[in-house]
Order: structure tokens, then sequence, then C-alpha cells
């Protein structure tokens, strides 16, 4: 390079990708180099700012592990996750919306029956969640694959308490019924700060921003000829509701969880006093093509 000005660089390190054999790729590195530049002109980022930056993002990524992802996180706090569950939702306007999958879904679900407890080892309110899978013109979805996960009544999820909860409380895969029904019963989530012992919660420290979730419950929906939906359902009576520390609440996920008393009717069975929710969730077909 001879010419020092910083529009020449932007377009030094533009035009090195012009051999990308991809094009989404091509188009991808060289508006990032356009956006990624423009913002260090404008911010004047000094070389101790960038000092400290590379540092964050060393020790966001050396915070990463098979049940911890603080990319994710990140990703999650600067609405960058919901950016992009919003970007993609507008294909699919008649399907239930999505939502963040957040950083807890690293392990599998264990396969349960219809009706079962996701939530053995928890105490709390019993609550019955039940639905049917549906397509854009209500018909059911039958088989579809139904995985759940969520955090207890006190606010964590099985793998934060490694010792105190077993893998697997908290989750749970179900297969539909043949009417595209599904149903299970568990605790009543609590709301829950996402972690804050690593960068991201410094983060969140230094610009005096609160760390809670709302209370909700994971879903991802899976069958074959129809895209995959990744949402929640949240507690309509939740704290937080309005300032989700991941900007991922849609009200149209917002559930009633009604109490009933001891003896009401239930699909799954459940004799105690209980709340109820119930989700219908439509699915948009794989091709975009609703007919
Ligand atoms: C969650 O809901 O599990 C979650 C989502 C984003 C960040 C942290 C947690
Ligand atoms: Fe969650």
């Amino acid at each position: 390079m001879t010419d020092k000005t910083t529009d020449a660089l932007t377009g030094l390190v533009h035009d090195s990708f012009g051999g990308t054999a991809d094009p989404r790729l091509k188009h991808i590195l060289e508006r990032l180099t356009h956006h990624l530049h423009a913002f260090v002109n404008d911010v004047d980022l000094s070389y101790d700012e960038w000092e400290k930056a590379i540092d964050f993002l060393t020790r966001t990524g050396q915070k990463c592990d098979d049940v911890r992802q603080e990319f994710i996180l990140l990703s999650d706090v600067l609405g960058v996750s919901m950016l992009v569950e919003t970007l993609n939702d507008v294909e699919t306007p008649d399907a239930t919306d999505s939502t963040v999958l957040g950083p807890f879904h690293m392990i599998d679900s264990p396969a349960r029956a219809l009706g079962e407890n996701i939530s053995p080892q928890s105490d709390g309110q019993s609550c019955v969640v039940h639905g049917a899978i549906l397509d854009a013109h209500g018909h059911p979805v039958p088989g579809a694959v139904v995985d759940v996960w969520q955090a207890d009544a006190h606010g964590f999820y099985d793998v934060q308490q490694p010792g105190v909860q077993l893998r697997g409380n908290g989750r749970g895969l179900f297969t539909a019924d043949d009417d595209g029904r599904f149903r299970f019963t568990s605790v009543v989530p609590s709301h829950y700060p996402i972690p804050t012992d690593g960068p991201v919660g410094e983060l969140l420290a230094a610009t005096s921003r609160h760390a809670y979730r709302p209370a909700h419950i994971h879903f991802i929906v899976t069958a074959p000829g129809y895209r995959e939906l990744t949402t929640h359902i949240f507690v309509n009576n939740s704290q937080y509701l309005d300032s989700d520390a991941v900007f991922a609440v849609k009200d149209s996920l917002v559930r009633d969880f009604v109490p009933r008393p001891a003896g009401s009717d239930n699909p799954c069975g459940v004799t105690e006093d209980f709340v109820e929710a119930e989700i219908d969730i439509i699915l948009h077909k794989e091709s975009g093509d609703q007919l």
C-alpha cells in the first residue's frame, strides 16, 4: 500500500476478496469490510480500545466449552440473534413466530412419552402444557418432533447445576400424535439472569443493564417437509416481559398460564392444582409453498 488514507485501505481490503468463488461469501466479506471500517472510523478507535476489544473477544472465546456458548450470549445481548430471527421471519408471515435459540440447548433432550413430566427433579407449581402442531391451513402435522427445554422454578437449567439437577431435567423430546397434538407436565419456570460470570456479564455491568430474561419455555419443532421452528412461550405474568436482556419477547408468544384447581380436567392426568398453558404451533412448508 502506498496511499495510506483510510478510504484507500478500505478499498484494498475490499478488493482482496475479489477472487472469492462463492458469490454470497464475497458479498458478505466486502460489506463486512465496508461497515467494519466505517465503524472504526466513526468512533475514531484508539489503539488502547482496539486492544481491549481484542482481549474481550479472546476471553469470550475462552469462556466457551461444551456447555457454555459465550459468543451466542454476546450476539443475544447485542440484539444480533433477534435481528437475524426477525429478518428470516419476514418470509413466513403465517407461521408461529420464532425467537432466539439461546445457549442452553447444548445437550440432547431425553425422549419422553406424551403427557410425561419433563422436570421430575424440580419443585414448584405444576404446569400442564399442550397444543397441536399445524400447517398453515390448520391441518395437523402428525409425527412432528417437539423438543422442549426450560429453567426450573428457581431460574436454573440442568446444565447450570451439575450435581444438583441431572442432565435432562427440564427437557423432553416428544412426537406429536396422529392429530398433531403434544402435551407434557412440568413446573412453572422462573425468570432468570443470563450468565454474568464472563465477558458478557462485564458488558452488562459496564452499561448498567440488567441480565434478566422473563420466564419462558423453549421449543424446537421439526417435521419432514416443514421449516424448523425455534421459539419460546413466555409466561404471561412474568417480570421482565418488557425488558428482556436479549430482546427476544414477541407479543404473539406470550401465553396465559391459567391456574386450575385440583381435580380439573387436563390431558396429562395431573390431579393436584396446576396451571395450564396452551399453544398451537403453525409450521411453514420447507419450500415456502403453502399449498
Ligand atoms: C435462554 O433463553 O436460554 C437464553 C437466551 C439468550 C441468552 C441466554 C439465555
Ligand atoms: Fe431460556
